[in-house]
């Protein structure tokens, strides 16, 4: 995780990093700080918690400077201190990095033992250590930090500033992205293109094993063999919707209110007007492939749980579903026909990023979903697919999850017919449902005020349970995963038959149990557990359409009505209680809705 930037520019820099981490917070906001050369001088500010603290600081003690580097932080080793914020600075060196040293331990033991004091706990210290060590044995700058990285092994993105050189960055990439913006006599350094929008569009990005010598005038990038490398300069274009809240109080509130637009959006994407789906080159054809392989992380990986009742039921493919953490190293065998599919709101999830590589050469094709199309995983896939959600701010994942939900549906359509599952009236009538979902999400975004009233059942709750059957059990993880992370309450989800397995011990009037019950198949049975959970004075919420809660809702705490649609649609529908839930129960508690406390945007550590 974390935010690296830098700058080597013709302003002060110091305004410009500050202002380039306020794009990058999402990737961590536990600290930040930042370094310049003034006159040959280095110097650095760093303060706890969010961006503001340092800017205040520097209000007070300001720094001077026209080239920087700055850093905003996910603590991974050591507590978010102002000891151990970035940059670490060791001397004559200064650095900034995101990733994870894997060997630090043996570095810091190695350099203790010549006589070398450590002031921070964390492993980037060590970088800053090993740099100015080479240096004092008379090495030049760019030859120290060479050396230095060599000896590291992690994923990481590094960015050095030198005193006495007030026109080079040093920057690596191992791991971790790392893009380089190109001004007019001025260069840049950001994590991505994001952070250096405001500053300039034309962007290269480093590749695996790179390594840059960045002046106003030139770069020198040398790739793992050391070899002179070109990278092609791309123009990003990046809206400035990240800061700009609409008139919300949140981010969050603004990115589940555009839901039915940017799903529309992504809906029009893929259907053309004769309306066929289409998919961007190389295209998929389904017909040819045996076993489908999702994996994801969080979220994510409910859209991939939520996809694979689509994919077995309408396209009967065979799916298998995983979390990328377990998947990266439990060395599952990819059968011969295999497609690989990768599901990412950022595209840089290290997890997932690491089990797409452990299926190149295995799967047929590597296939991503994704929110940023210039992400390393897009990069790494053989197609891409992006999901047209727009940025994303809010920490916890609400937009970019139903576009996942769509572009996954769209899949899962083009799939049946391939092999011959699906005729055309019946493909034309779901993907007329389809388009009718942007106008049934705002219908179902006027029930806010329900969600609101329940939410304050479960703001006093210590423990909340979440049931679903089918297509609602990723939903009811989905909306136990959301409540957790920005209410910071307890919340399970169980599919539903699950129930008497062991959850229902928990079941008393301090548990308030959501159900999500749209009438579907599967209703009567999904109620009969309902009834079971108010047998045991258990409190309800259920989430069901009209019929539903008449047929059901008696003796329910309180109930939320949703429209009614065909049942494959039912997720797309029901993400917007499971955010608008956690969303209110949030406010309600007082939470910091946008950046909840222990969590990142973008988790590029595993
Ligand atoms: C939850 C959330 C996370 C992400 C997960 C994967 O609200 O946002 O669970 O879904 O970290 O992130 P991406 O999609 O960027 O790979």
């Amino acid at each position: 995780m974390c935010g690296i930037v830098g700058v080597l520019g013709n302003h002060e820099a110091a305004p410009i990093l500050v202002e380039a981490l306020k794009r990058l917070e999402y990737r961590g906001y536990d600290s930040a700080g930042i370094a310049t050369v003034e006159d040959g001088v280095l110097d650095r500010r760093r303060a706890v918690g969010k961006l503001v603290n340092l800017s205040d600081l520097l209000v007070h003690e300001p720094l001077a400077g026209k080239s920087g580097i700055g850093h905003t932080r996910w603590a991974t080793h050591g507590a978010p201190t102002v000891t151990n914020a970035h940059p670490h600075q060791a001397g004559r060196v200064a650095v900034v990095h995101n990733g994870i040293i894997e060997n630090f331990r043996d570095l810091r033991a190695e350099l203790t033992g010549l006589g070398i004091q450590f002031v921070t706990e964390t492993d980037t210290e060590t970088v800053a250590l090993l740099t100015e060590h080479y240096m004092a044995d008379g090495m030049t700058p760019v030859e120290a930090a060479n050396k230095a990285l060599d000896r590291l092994e992690g994923a990481f993105a590094l960015a050095f500033l030198f005193s006495g050189e007030d026109d080079l960055i040093f920057a690596a990439r191992k791991g971790s992205p790392l893009a380089i913006g190109h001004g007019d006599g001025e260069m840049f350094v950001g994590s991505d293109a994001i952070a250096l929008s405001p500053l300039t569009d034309r962007i290269s990005y480093l590749e695996e094993g790179d390594r840059a010598i960045v002046t106003r005038t030139s770069l020198e990038i040398r790739d793992i063999n050391e070899v002179l490398a070109n990278r092609p300069i791309k123009t990003v274009r990046l809206d400035d919707t990240r800061i700009d809240k609409a008139g919300h109080k949140h981010f969050m509130a603004k990115e589940i209110a555009e839901q039915p637009t940017v799903i529309g959006q992504a809906i029009g994407n893929y259907i053309d007007h004769e309306g066929n789906i289409t998919l961007p080159d190389p295209g998929l054809d389904f017909a040819t492939l045996d076993r489908l392989t999702l994996v994801a992380c969080g979220t994510a990986y409910y859209a991939c749980l939520t996809a694979k009742y689509w994919f077995e039921q309408i396209a009967r493919i065979p799916v298998d579903v995983d979390v990328a953490s377990e998947f990266r190293y439990r060395e599952p065998p990819i059968p011969a026909r295999t497609t690989a599919l990768f599901v990412s709101q950022s595209g840089e999830t290290a997890d997932t990023l690491a089990a797409l590589r452990y299926c190149e050469g295995k799967a047929d094709r590597i296939v991503c979903v994704v929110n940023v199309p210039e992400s390393s995983i897009a990069r790494e896939s053989d197609l891409v697919l992006p999901i047209h959600a727009g940025v994303e701010v809010g920490v916890a994942s609400t937009k970019a999850f139903t576009c996942q939900l769509v572009v996954l549906f769209l899949l899962a359509l083009k799939a049946a017919r391939d092999r011959g599952e699906m005729d055309g009236d019946a493909l034309a009538d779901h993907l007329s449902a389809l388009r009718s979902m942007p106008s049934v999400l705002s219908t179902a975004l006027e029930a806010n005020a329900q969600m609101q009233k329940a939410s304050l059942k479960l703001a006093e709750a210590r423990d909340v349970l979440f049931l679903g059957r089918g297509l609602m059990y990723p939903l009811a993880l989905e909306g136990a995963l959301k409540l957790k992370e920005i209410s910071y309450i307890h919340a399970e989800a169980y599919a539903s038959g699950e129930l008497k397995h062991g959850p229902i011990a928990l079941i008393d009037k301090a548990v308030p149990v959501v159900v999500m019950a749209p009438r579907d198949n599967l209703f009567d049975k999904t109620v009969s557990n309902m009834q079971e959970v108010m047998a045991r004075k258990g409190r309800v919420i259920l989430i069901s359409d009209r019929a539903g809660i008449e047929a059901a809702g008696e003796g329910a705490f309180a109930t939320i009505e949703l429209p009614s649609v065909p049942d494959a649609l039912t997720p797309l529908l029901y993400a917007i209680p499971a955010q608008l839930l956690a969303y209110h129960t949030a406010v309600a508690k007082g939470t910091d809705v946008d950046q909840p406390r222990n969590l990142a945007k973008s988790v590029t550590v595993e």
